[in-house]
């Protein structure tokens, strides 16, 4: 049975009370195009404020701790991130793997969380240029995978190859690779959406989407500029 596609924006690091109109110009192009789940991953600070005008547009974190609870200074678990008005999260994304020195071990506790806590979740995988040239694409993404699941079925899972190469810059894989590597993915985790993240545009989507074969999106910095994101979703 087809999927529903799905587009998720990611903001990152960006965003606050000054931003909320972009939020609402999204939520209104959601609803103009029923066919596509559509998502917006916000920094925490923001997630109640943006579930006040998504006007029933899905908003997720981008992190959540391993625990529901605990000693843990700064960190944010997902209840909290559910009881703002969060319906999912990312996990695994390069960013938090390099700069956090996230593994694939406490990526399975963090899932296990997200899923108790009721959140669905985009999990990210995705290879350094290192491996791209050496080759190792299709293994390193299998090794985070199958790693960061621990034989967890992909119930309420979609999987977001991100090759790390391809985010921040104008550079992406040919949508044959991108073919290649969602059908890797759908092989190893049945039942998932398999979306493409790393430099989305516009002007790309409409090959990496359906040249790629892919369910759908993970967005950065197009995701910021409403006008962008809705060109993107119109594609889909
Ligand atoms: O999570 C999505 C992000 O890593 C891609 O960023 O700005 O290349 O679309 P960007």
């Amino acid at each position: 049975m087809a999927k529903r596609p799905l587009l998720v924006g990611n903001w990152k690091m960006h965003g606050d009370g000054g931003d909320l109109a972009v939020i609402v110009a999204i939520g209104e192009a959601a609803r103009r195009h029923p066919a596509v789940d559509v998502a917006l991953c916000v920094p925490a600070t923001l997630i109640d404020r943006a579930r006040g005008v998504s006007g029933g547009l899905a908003i997720g974190g981008q992190d959540c701790h391993a625990e529901p609870n605990g000693a843990h200074t700064g960190d944010i678990s997902a209840s909290m991130l559910r009881e703002a008005g969060a319906s999912l999260v990312l996990l695994g994304h390069s960013e938090r793997r390099h700069d956090h020195h996230e593994d694939d071990a406490l990526i399975v506790a963090k899932l296990r969380a997200a899923r108790a806590a009721g959140l669905e979740v985009v999990l990210c995988v995705g290879e350094t240029a290192e491996d791209h040239a050496a080759g190792r694409s299709a293994q390193v993404v299998r090794e985070q995978l199958t790693r960061s699941l621990a034989g967890m079925d992909g119930q309420g899972i979609a999987i977001a190859y991100e090759p790390v190469w391809a985010i921040g810059g104008d550079r992406t894989p040919d949508p044959a690779e991108v073919a290649a590597m969602a059908g890797l993915i759908r092989d190893t985790v049945s039942g998932i959406r398999a979306l493409y993240g790393g430099s989305v545009t516009p002007d790309n989507g409409a090959a990496l989407f359906e040249e790629g074969g892919v369910d759908g999106f993970l967005v950065g910095r197009q995701s910021l500029d409403a006008e962008a994101f809705t060109a993107i979703l119109e594609l889909m």
